[in-house]
């Protein structure tokens, strides 16, 4: 089976994987309008999975056009990594990605998963080999420095060792969560050990612009980049020079939503609100609008809304590329 990240172009600059966020109808509309080079889903339960299938299946749903698409999966126990990994293989994945950097403590103390595993470098081990043993796709590591302080040299070492297709390194401790600044130095310590290897290294933490994604390419010699947190109500960061419009983003919102109820019926609507507050950062009047689509509870809410601002800010109807009544994107 041929490995994609040998044959992505550069520049690499990723959708880093989140939890309640990159969910298929946010990955749609990343895929559709910022085109990143690869894709991950949110990180799935390998119990969950197994346990409840039909339950967390609306999780691993995906459009070809997100292709290359990774499936990330979290858990401590490599046997359920190995059935887990047969699954997402079986739905299509271009590839599988171990989960060891979450801090959360439902994950890191109640399972041992996430960022616990770098306390538990042969577990961790165990658990790469029995996932690419289960798969001929691509087999990938996201991962942080360290737990309560970086171990870079050691914990990446230790990873190499099992010859993933790629490790991505958020710069940052477990104990550090989101706070403080994503250390760079330290990824770029990675890429020296991976030198001489097949494995792609994959820096990613605190990248608020293209021009910035490309710097750190340059400076710190990594194979490409994820993008998250920025990527929050401007999916067309992974372009150059686009700029997106007031009306761009109304009308993105409403595909959004669109899809969001087409794919995923059975999430509440109120999970979109978060995504329509960072598309209407910067708006005009966007405190006023903030609070109404608060308030939305449904697409047609949302359509109402959409079309009162528009007037409001007298933006022409007819936007460019989506028929809210049509039938454009087919899934
Ligand atoms: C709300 C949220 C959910 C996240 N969920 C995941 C996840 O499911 N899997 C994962 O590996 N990282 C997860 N992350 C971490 C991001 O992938 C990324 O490593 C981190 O946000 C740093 O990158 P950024 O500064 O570009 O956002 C999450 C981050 C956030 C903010």
């Amino acid at each position: 089976m041929p490995n994609f990240w040998q044959k992505l172009k550069q520049p690499i600059i990723g959708l880093a994987p989140m939890d309640g966020i990159t969910d298929a109808a946010f990955r749609y509309i990343v895929a559709k309008h910022g085109h990143p080079s690869v894709i991950y889903t949110e990180f799935v339960s390998v119990n969950g999975l197994l346990r409840a299938y039909e339950k967390l299946k609306q999780d691993l749903i995906f459009n070809k056009i997100e292709r290359p698409i990774i499936a990330q999966l979290f858990g401590a126990k490599p046997e359920n990594f190995y059935k887990a990994a047969k699954i997402a293989a079986k739905l299509g994945f271009d590839g599988i990605d171990i989960n060891m950097g979450c801090p959360d403590k439902s994950v890191v103390n109640k399972q041992g998963a996430g960022s616990a595993l770098i306390n538990q470098p042969e577990l961790a081990q165990e658990i790469i080999l029995k996932t690419k043993q289960a798969v001929s796709i691509p087999v990938s590591v996201k991962t942080r420095i360290g737990i309560d302080k970086p171990i870079t040299q050691e914990w990446i070492k230790n990873l190499l060792k099992t010859k993933p297709s790629a490790i991505a390194i958020h710069g940052r401790t477990l104990k550090q969560m989101y706070t403080g600044k994503a250390d760079w130095r330290e990824i770029g310590k990675a890429v020296k050990l991976a030198k001489n290897t097949n494995t792609k290294i994959i820096g990613n933490g605190d990248i608020k612009s293209y021009q910035q994604a490309k710097e750190k390419i340059k400076k710190y010699k990594v194979d490409g980049v994820l993008i998250g947190r920025a990527a929050l109500g401007n999916p067309w960061i992974f372009q150059n020079k686009i700029q997106p419009t007031v009306q761009m983003k109304l009308d993105i919102m409403l595909e959004q939503a669109k899809l969001f109820t087409k794919l995923l019926p059975n999430k509440p609507f109120y999970n979109l609100r978060k995504h329509f507050a960072w598309y209407c950062k910067g708006f005009p009047q966007a405190k006023a609008l903030r609070e109404q689509l608060m308030k939305t509870n449904s697409l047609q809410d949302l359509q109402g809304l959409s079309l009162k601002l528009s007037n409001k800010l007298k933006i022409p109807q007819v936007p460019s590329g989506f028929n809210p009544e049509g039938t454009e994107v087919t899934l």
